[in-house]
């Protein structure tokens, strides 16, 4: 390097370092800027695993990342033997652990499946939620399972069947996190939210008022007709993502599978704590545009961002958007982050409070060239333009 490249290097770290931070954050100078970005799973190159899927990530309480994802072990197949992979970073996604694989189902030809990450933040805990034999196939019936971290993501304790509290139903989280409501109705309520079988369809939650010991079902959202054979164009809200308003209502985004309606994104708000999902609070958002696929959402500070592949048709186009109006309109100033084939996404961030963490968002979302398994992507959002 010449002297001088090295000094104008130098004089940029330091003003890096030392630029005054963006201490009052508005709204209106949201500027979503891709910061950084690292692939954290390449499907086919790990021995055991064919494929990884259905990207999971979250902030800690103590501050660490911890990214999950399914490694499907013999194919790119929704059902088959699996582990749930997780890699861990504590220095905010600059670095991350290798691979270690919390969860191993064997060669189970069902088995596992994501999946809800959550965090509680009143004991420090890490909650995984999963299924087991979601499609019943070659096996019966279907479990909703539990995992959790008291050390900051390390360790995990063996799977917990809440199918025995539950009773038995098909039902699999998420996929994104599930949330520790922070604000009445019921503040320091966990709520994991997801959906049932192809027939039995529909946004289901399930509710925990003692940190995750004991649960019971809370709110549905069913499909229409219900428990019956589904035609193209059916009510049939799938796959979802909730979030809690500053408000202390719960809005949860959600797949609309079989496009009534629109080929966008059906929304839902409960305002009992995830008690009930009335039929008068859905609606249709006819700017996220989606191709039925699991998109990610998110609240922070008064503002939303959602993300997923924006094309009618295909899974492909990960684009980023933001609200400063709570949901009733979207920035029309979209961030494009990936214009191939993108699939399921999340999102996290930390709410310390500090300005630093006040300007990142973060992303986890599938990503390939022909195919959009080909790998899990981690995407650092700064949203005042790198400022
Ligand atoms: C979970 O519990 C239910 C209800 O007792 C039971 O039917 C099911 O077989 C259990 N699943 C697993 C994986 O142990
Ligand atoms: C990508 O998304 C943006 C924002 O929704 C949209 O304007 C654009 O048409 C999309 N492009 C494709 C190829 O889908």
């Amino acid at each position: 390097m010449e002297a001088g490249s090295r000094l104008a290097a130098l004089s940029l770290l330091l003003s890096t370092v030392l630029s005054p931070c963006v201490c009052t954050v508005s709204p209106d100078q949201i500027n979503p800027l891709v910061y950084e970005e690292q692939l954290l799973w390449v499907s086919g190159t790990q021995g055991e695993v064919s494929t990884y899927r259905i990207p999971l990530i979250t902030f800690t309480s103590k501050g660490s990342l911890l990214a999950f994802a399914e490694g499907r072990k013999s194919s790119s197949s929704d059902v088959g033997a699996k582990f749930i992979a997780m890699r861990r970073s504590t220095d905010k996604g600059a670095t991350w652990s290798p691979t270690t694989f919390i969860v191993n189902d064997g060669t189970h030809p069902d088995g596992l499946n994501l999946g809800s990450v959550l965090v509680d933040e009143d004991v420090g805990s890490v909650i995984l939620i999963y299924s087991f034999c979601f499609h019943l196939y070659h096996c019966q019936p279907s479990s909703t399972m539990m995992v959790e971290s008291l050390d900051d993501g390390l360790s995990w304790s063996p799977p917990k069947n809440l199918s025995v509290q539950l009773g038995v139903k098909t039902f699999a989280a998420g996929p994104g996190f599930g949330i520790q409501k922070r604000h009445a109705p019921a503040k320091g309520r966990l709520v994991v939210c997801g959906h049932g079988t192809i027939e039995g369809d529909g946004v289901f939650c399930i509710l925990s008022d003692d940190h995750g010991r004991n649960w019971f079902n809370g709110a549905a959202l069913k499909s229409i007709p219900y428990n019956q054979k589904k035609k193209a164009q059916d009510f049939d809200p799938d796959e979802c993502q909730p979030f809690e308003m500053t408000d202390g209502s719960i809005v949860i985004n959600v797949r609309n599978q079989n496009n009534y309606h629109c080929r966008c994104r059906i929304v839902v708000r409960s305002y009992d704590g995830g008690l009930s999902l009335p039929v008068d609070e859905v609606y249709f958002d006819y700017t996220l545009v989606d191709p039925a696929v699991a998109a990610g959402a998110l609240q922070k500070d008064g503002v939303l961002y959602f993300t997923n592949p924006s094309n009618e048709q295909h899974r492909i186009n990960l684009t980023l958007r933001w609200s400063v109006t709570h949901g009733q309109s979207w920035e029309s100033k979209a961030v494009q982050i990936w214009a191939g084939p993108s699939g399921y996404s999340s999102m996290t961030s930390l709410d310390s409070g500090s300005p630093e963490d006040q300007k990142y968002i973060f992303v986890i979302y599938e990503k390939g060239q022909k195919n959009y398994d080909e790998t899990i992507s981690f995407v650092k959002i700064h949203l005042y333009g790198g400022q």
